[in-house]
């Protein structure tokens, strides 16, 4: 059952929506040559608390930090550590705030110092890739017509879309209905439910450069692309309407 928020939920949503959205704009400015992804974690997990909301991911199935930091063939679900980002790191950070029983999920992906024009490029596609989603997140289309969006301007400029993770529903729980995949399914295996106003989902590009075939890594977590070149992520939380669809995950002076 795909929930639709009233009134009153939509704005606890537009609240852990924002926090999200600032905590993520934080965590943008920390991304810079010689930082340790731990060191963002810890400053951007202080941000989320001390403006009263919780960091959603933390111990979310056993999740070991606030954030998930990706960098370069690191897709996502990359784990904060002591590694000191480098110059041209391709640094895909993705933040969850939870408050007053609602949840904020959003992501983007960042350059370490002077990046090559690749992954300016691909990092300008993938947050591209959003918006076109974004365009058939209305009443009238079904989750497909945004899938078919994404995959489209994905491929269309050379890149590739990850399959084994989508973008879900959002908002007493991270993971709600329905599934919001980056491509169309062929067979169809997934229901494609229609939109409906009310609706909170997360659309989430995952985008390689190379191919679109991923492996997880020892420590449980950690998504790669299986050829090693670079992936970016670009993630916001939004509300569908009886209008213009309205991305919950905003701030001043947007990613
Ligand atoms: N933000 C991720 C998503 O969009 C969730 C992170 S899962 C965690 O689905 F376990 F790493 F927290
Ligand atoms: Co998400």
């Amino acid at each position: 059952m795909i929930k639709r928020r009233s009134a009153r939920e939509i704005e606890l949503m537009r609240n852990a929506g924002k926090i999200a959205a600032d905590a993520r704009q934080v965590a943008g400015k920390l991304v810079v040559v010689g930082a340790t992804t731990k060191s963002i974690n810890d400053k951007v997990h202080d941000f989320i608390v001390s403006h009263g909301a919780e960091p959603a991911f933390l111990n979310y199935c056993g999740y070991p930090a606030s954030l998930c930091i990706s960098i370069n063939e690191q897709v996502i679900h990359g784990i904060p550590s002591s590694r000191k980002l480098l110059q041209g790191d391709v640094v895909s950070i993705d933040v969850g705030a939870k408050v007053n029983g609602f949840i904020g999920d959003c992501a983007a992906t960042y350059i370490a110092g002077d990046g090559s024009k690749d992954s300016e490029r691909l990092i300008q596609v993938t947050r591209e890739c959003f918006y076109e989603g974004l365009k058939f997140a209305r009443v009238g289309y079904r989750v497909s017509d945004i899938s078919r969006a994404v995959q489209k301007c994905a491929e269309s400029n050379g890149y590739t879309v990850v399959r084994e993770y989508v973008g879900h529903g959002v908002g007493e729980e991270m993971h709600e209905p329905p599934e919001v995949p980056n491509y169309v399914e062929i067979p169809r295996k997934r229901a494609d439910p229609r939109l409906l106003s009310g609706m909170t989902i997360a659309i989430e590009p995952m985008v390689n450069s190379g191919a679109a075939a991923i492996k997880v890594l020892g420590d449980g977590w950690t998504v790669v692309t299986s050829d090693g070149r670079n992936s970016a992520h670009y993630e916001n939380t939004i509300l569908i309407t009886d209008g213009d669809p309205e991305i919950l995950t905003v701030c001043e002076g947007m990613p």
